[in-house]
This record gives C-alpha cells, sequence and structure tokens, in this order.
C-alpha cells in the first residue's frame, strides 16, 4: 500500500483495531531481526540500521514487474502503502456519481498538492496509497471486481474495510454512509524514471 503532504486531517487517534495491531506485530518482528542482524559488524553499526532506513528513509518500487490491475504493497515509515497500477477500465470506473462520495474533490483529505486532483495521482495509471483505514486503522482488502456478490450490483470496485464497512473507490475516494470520515491518505512520492517510484519523497521542480 507502501507509503506520503500539505496540511490537512491526519488519521484519527484511535484504539489500535486487530489488524493494525497485526501490521504493528509484524513490521516490530522484522525490525527486531534487522537490529540482530546490524549488531553483528560493530564498525556497520555507525550507519543508519536498515530498520532506521525502513521506517524513515524513501522506498523504491520498481514499476517494470508490475502488472496492469495488479497492487503491489511496500512499507514505508511502519506503514503498508500500496502502488496500483490501474487498469483504463479500473480509471473509466471513477467516473461514478460524485454525489455517492464523501469527499468527491479530496479538499478535506490528506494528499499532496500534484495528487489532488480526480484521480489523485500524478500518473493517472499508479495510484499510490497509504493502505490504512481513516476510521480506525485497520488494513482495508483489495476488492478490484465491480459488481461483487457480497459489496452490491453497483460496487464499481475499489477498497473494502472488513473492519466496520467502510468503501473507497480505485482512487481511495470515500463512499457516503461509511465510518470512515476521509480518503485513504496519499503518501509524498515521486517518479525517478519512468519504471522507477520513490515513496517518501516529493518530485523535484
Ligand atoms: S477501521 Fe472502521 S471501517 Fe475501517
Amino acid at each position: 500500500m507502501s507509503a506520503n503532504a500539505p496540511s490537512a486531517p491526519s488519521l484519527p487517534d484511535a484504539p489500535l483495531s486487530p489488524d493494525r495491531r497485526l501490521w504493528i506485530t509484524v513490521t516490530s518482528v522484522a525490525g527486531g531481526v534487522g537490529l540482530v542482524g546490524a549488531a553483528v559488524p560493530f564498525v556497520a553499526s555507525f550507519e543508519p540500521s536498515e530498520r532506521t532506513l525502513a521506517q524513515g528513509g524513501p522506498v523504491e518500487v520498481d514499476l517494470a514487474g508490475l502488472a496492469p490491475g495488479k497492487l503491489q504493497t511496500v512499507e514505508w515509515r511502519g506503514k503498508p502503502v500500496w502502488v496500483l497500477k490501474r487498469t483504463p477500465e479500473m480509471l473509466a470506473s471513477l467516473a461514478h456519481d460524485d454525489s455517492l462520495l464523501a469527499d468527491p474533490l479530496s479538499t478535506r483529505s490528506e494528499q499532496p498538492a500534484y495528487a489532488k486532483n480526480p484521480v489523485r495521482s500524478i500518473k493517472p495509471e499508479v495510484l499510490v496509497l497509504v493502505g490504512i483505514c481513516t476510521h480506525l486503522g485497520c488494513i482495508p482488502t483489495f476488492r478490484p471486481t465491480p459488481a461483487s456478490p457480497d459489496l452490491g450490483a453497483s460496487w464499481p470496485g475499489g477498497f473494502y474495510c472488513p473492519c466496520h464497512g467502510s468503501k473507497f473507490d480505485l482512487a481511495g475516494r470515500v463512499f457516503k454512509n461509511v465510518p470512515a470520515p476521509i480518503n485513504l491518505q496519499v503518501p509524498p512520492y515521486e517518479f525517478a524514471s519512468a519504471d522507477k517510484l520513490i515513496v517518501g519523497v516529493d518530485p523535484k521542480s
């Protein structure tokens, strides 16, 4: 989901859900292993640990191997960041009725200025989102198939949070009448080349 920004509402400060706890536990265990490994060569301890870099440094994503329609998750600052290569059909699914969305223009939601547009991205085909629900921090599921039996005939494809039922479209925009108050967060990112994405830094102007 991967790595992430102008002033905007932060993620709600609320008790951690089981899924969020699971994510933190998994990343903490992985980080602990990294720390043990870093302690072995003493001289190397003067260098930033892999855990430090993973938590705070930019994260590189190779887009060449990401097929259209597929989603890749990377970790940035301890958070899952999704990178989704949207197909033309996925982009067309965003042209649904804006009155169904809680914040269609992302005026109350968090994203860099360069991603404040209807598709919420620099390149329309590449979506980058923090994969944490803006309600209470669960990890939504990727549900790209339209008209899913359990989500209804009008489901356009998007992300569904199983904790309390929040729904987001394939730009991370939240639908009305669900608990999540704002859209999924877009982290800062830039394209170092056509196939290389860097999560955690803004584009050089
Ligand atoms: S955490 Fe409540 S709907 Fe996602």
